[in-house]
């Protein structure tokens, strides 16, 4: 005779969302920390990107894809964006009955642990510098520092098409973190998801001496402790894996980040979004 077994939710996925392949950058160090844990990764590629767009777009769109997530069962949203964890994790929190973790916090939280001499820059889209989340984030942690910041609209796309190591990334990357060097930050948050694909060409622009922090291993530690704290994490004898779906076909990107993540991914989903 069969039993219906009550579900565990201890083996529901960690969602994940970034409005195209940069959260994978998360997902990564998710895996890395939580091998017993499903990943759920939604990548919102056919509305990215989402940088320049207005909070109360970015909050829409958030939380349309917060909504796919929980029904995929997630146990947890991770927003694997900037910008939608500067706009519309608020609205998040208010409106989802599942934990919900930012990137913010804990981009701020390694950059306050790198800095030395006080001065850190920030880079990241157009609506995470306009937003002043890092500021605010890292202020709250320690009002004596100072933080320059500078938004970087063409590295999303760049980045996007897997121009990662590229002499036209080099020139565009100099020209952006020109003002912030010459502040004398000695650290740099890399306050986009997408950045850490570029990783070796933003260091080559930034120079040794400055350190380069981004929010992916801080995020993966908070959602570790989120979920230890819910009783809600995996049992160490479970196998977990990462299932990523898009909102658009556009699989060329993925496998590029796959690639540079050494990530596996296997088939690829598609969940549809009401509009633009
Ligand atoms: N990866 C995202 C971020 O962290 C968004 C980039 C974009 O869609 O503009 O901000």
């Amino acid at each position: 005779m069969e039993t219906d077994q009550p579900r565990d939710p201890r083996l529901d996925p960690i969602g994940v969302f970034d409005s195209g392949i940069g959260g994978l950058t998360v997902a990564a160090a998710l895996k890395n920390l939580l091998p017993s844990e499903t990943i759920f990764y939604i990548g919102d590629t056919a509305r990215v990107p989402y940088g320049g767009k207005s909070r109360k777009t970015v909050e829409r769109y958030s939380i349309e894809i917060g909504g796919l997530l929980l029904a995929e069962q997630a146990k947890i949203i991770v927003v694997a964006c900037n910008t939608a964890s500067a706009l519309a994790v608020p609205r998040m929190k208010e409106l989802f009955n599942v934990p919900v973790q930012g990137v913010i916090a804990p981009g701020a939280e390694a950059a306050v642990r790198a800095t030395k001499n006080g001065r850190i820059g920030v880079i990241g889209t157009r609506a995470t510098v306009a937003s002043g989340a890092y500021e605010h984030a890292i202020h709250a942690l320690d009002p004596k520092l100072q933080v320059f910041s500078d938004p970087c609209p063409l590295l999303v796309p760049l980045i996007e098409e897997g121009l990662f190591d590229d002499p036209i990334t080099d020139q565009v990357i100099a020209r952006y973190l020109a003002p912030l060097l010459a502040e004398n930050i000695d650290t740099l948050v890399l306050g986009c998801t997408h950045y850490p694909l570029a990783r070796q060409a933003i260091g080559r622009a930034a120079g040794e001496k400055v350190t380069l922090v981004d929010s992916a291993e801080n995020c993966a530690l908070a959602v570790k402790s989120l979920l230890e704290s819910k009783t809600l994490a995996a049992p160490t004898d479970h196998l977990g894996k990462l299932d990523v779906a898009l909102t658009d076909a556009t699989e060329g990107f993925l496998r590029t980040a796959e690639r540079a993540l050494e990530l596996e991914i296997g088939d690829v989903d598609l969940r549809s979004v009401q509009s633009a």
